[in-house]
């Protein structure tokens, strides 16, 4: 198991959705690793300045449904595949259902098939436990549970993607693995209007806005740093035992979102304090706690990072890029119920 790293020396490998927030540290980490990596994205949810500027990466700007651009990358012959770009996430799809089904469901479904005409070695698919698991399920999250009553479009989508990895495995051998993610949080992930709690809590902090709680603050999640993701990824894409297999990824404990918000907050010196408003309709997750015991057991996967830490890592990661984070973050109409509050109010960007 520890030599997995090795791997991924001198591998050609396709990571969609290389420039978000998950895609730029696996970038940098592969590149560190020796693979020769290809990144397609669109910028829709990410800059061109959080993709790693290093030797070994070829950029390819493009949609994942643009033909032309998936003949482009599979023309470098990548032996893996990292499918992470998505059209995220909840909100935006409920603001955005059917461009949300065409990259989710679509997108996802020609990346399996280019993988499948090249002879791709192993395509690890981007899952999510908030996908997957509806809002009933018991916790903590297993993998042998699945929900058929989900509350949102990427909900569904997202599932749906982990259903034809199912499909190309077992119709094709294609080597599918399907990692489920949590509550991604880290450097690299550009607040926004759709974006996660965390990147726009810190973002809030440092303008010294309140911080806004959609629901009571009880609500737990079940925070993983991003660091500790990318070596889930790894794990999974180089062992021969998560081959078919899907895998909570997370850090299997649970944080309540007031205490998350007063963390934040006394790290970054905001005074301004956190003020409650209205839930969001499809926001039906008390919790979200994931067991973490499968991943150990099939890949020697730990979750590392204290989120004391992950959140010093991130506050310094957003210090050092103020001024382009500020430039980048985009919030706007049709927002999360929150925001728009904030916007109604005339106290965003003060
Ligand atoms: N962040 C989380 O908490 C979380 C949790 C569970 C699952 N996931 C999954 O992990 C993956 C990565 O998440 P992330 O947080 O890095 O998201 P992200 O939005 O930061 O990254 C996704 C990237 O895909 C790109 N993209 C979107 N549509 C595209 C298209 N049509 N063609 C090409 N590129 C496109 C975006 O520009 C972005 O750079 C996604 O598949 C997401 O569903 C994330």
């Amino acid at each position: 198991m520890d030599n997995y790293l090795e791997h991924y020396q001198g591998r050609s490998v396709l990571v969609t959705g290389g420039a978000g927030a998950i895609g730029s540290n696996l970038t940098r980490r592969l590149t560190e690793l020796g693979a020769q990596v290809v990144i397609l994205d669109d910028l829709s949810s990410s800059e061109r300045w959080n993709v790693p500027s290093l030797p070994g990466i070829l950029f390819v700007e493009g949609d994942i449904l643009d033909e032309v651009k998936l003949k482009r990358v599979f023309f470098e012959r990548p032996r893996m595949v990292f499918h992470l770009a998505a059209f995220f996430a909840n909100q935006n799809s409920v603001d955005h259902p059917e461009r949300d089904l065409m990259v989710n469901g679509m997108g996802t479904l020609r990346l399996l098939e280019y993988s499948v005409f090249t002879g791709v070695e192993r395509f690890i698919y981007a899952s999510s436990g908030c996908s997957i698991y509806g809002s009933e399920s018991p916790i903590p999250l297993r993998e042998e549970f699945m929900s058929m009553y989900l509350s949102t479009p990427y909900q569904i989508t997202k599932m749906l993607g982990e259903l034809y990895c199912n499909f190309f495995h077992n119709h094709y051998g294609l080597k599918v693995v399907k990692p489920r993610f949590f509550n991604s949080y880290g450097p690299g992930e550009i607040p926004g209007q759709y974006r996660n709690v965390i990147p726009n809590f810190i973002y809030w902090a440092m303008k010294g806005l309140s911080l806004p709680i959609t629901g009571t603050g009880e609500e737990t999640r079940d925070f993983t740093y991003v660091g500790d993701i990318v070596d889930g990824l790894l794990r999974g894409g180089a062992m021969e035992i998560a081959i078919g297999q899907e895998f909570n990824i997370a850090s299997g404990k649970e944080t309540k979102i007031i205490d998350l918000a007063n963390m934040i907050n006394e790290a970054v010196g905001n005074k301004a304090g956190i003020r409650f408003t209205g839930r969001r309709k499809w926001d039906t997750k008390p919790r979200l706690l994931a067991a973490i015991d499968r991943a150990r057991e099939f890949i020697g996967y730990e979750h590392k990072t204290p989120l004391e830490v992950g959140l010093r890592n991130t506050i310094h990661w957003f210090q050092k890029y103020w001024k382009q984070i500020q430039d980048s973050a985009r919030f706007g109409p049709g927002t999360s119920s929150a925001v728009r509050e904030m916007i109604d109010k005339g106290s965003y960007g003060k």
